[in-house]
């Protein structure tokens, strides 16, 4: 899995399953004895259950992470629907899937390395993951905790992020209806 960017431990990337549209959400595939992804009730997981597929898309873009965590991304966002890639997608694979409680245990079915990027942790983008999965929690919840620990990601943001990072915050505050 290593040479599609999976290594052991979680991998947060854009999982993508098919139905009458693409559903896109990140996910967190588990990459230990075997691979497998822990899934709440939501589109993917319907989508999945039906299809016995799911597709990731390996990419660093923390827009897209931002959007999808919080609706599907259009069409205009990729760059092929057969496999589904999202425009600047690093690799993808198509895994085939089945659930047992609430993980999908994944097969490896096919895969391809698109493009080689070089790049240095930033810890703003770094803080943008933090803070969606934080901020897809919150809308569910509105604890108040959670709003808090957002803010505490945005001043990292702020501080070690690029325009790209500042952006996607920007959007996260607007779904989630946090404004300061
Ligand atoms: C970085 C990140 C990782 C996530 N990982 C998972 C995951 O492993 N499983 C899951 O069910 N939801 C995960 N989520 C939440 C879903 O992406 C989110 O609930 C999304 O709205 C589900 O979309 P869907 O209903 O279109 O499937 C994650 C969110 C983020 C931001």
């Amino acid at each position: 899995m290593e040479k599609y960017g999976l290594f052991e431990g979680i991998n947060e990337v854009i999982g993508i399953t098919a139905g009458e549209w693409l559903n896109t959400a990140p996910l967190g595939i588990i990459v230990g004895d075997g691979i497998k992804v822990r899934l709440y009730s939501n589109h993917t997981r319907n989508l999945l259950e039906k299809s016995g597929e799911l597709f990731i898309n390996v990419i660093y873009d923390p827009v897209v992470f931002v959007i999808s965590a919080f609706e599907d991304l259009h069409e205009g966002w990729f760059e092929s629907t057969e496999p589904p890639v999202i425009k600047n997608t690093l690799a993808w694979v198509k895994f085939s899937a089945r659930m047992e409680g609430n993980f999908a245990h994944l097969e490896f079915i096919q895969g391809e390395v698109l493009r080689k990027d070089i790049r240095a942790i930033n810890r703003g983008f770094n803080a943008v993951i933090e803070a969606a999965v934080h901020g897809t929690r919150y809308l569910l919840s509105r604890n108040p905790e959670l709003r808090d620990r957002i803010l505490y990601y945005g001043r990292i943001v702020e501080r070690c992020g690029g325009k790209r990072e500042k952006e996607a915050f920007d959007l996260l505050l607007g779904y989630t209806g946090i404004r300061v």
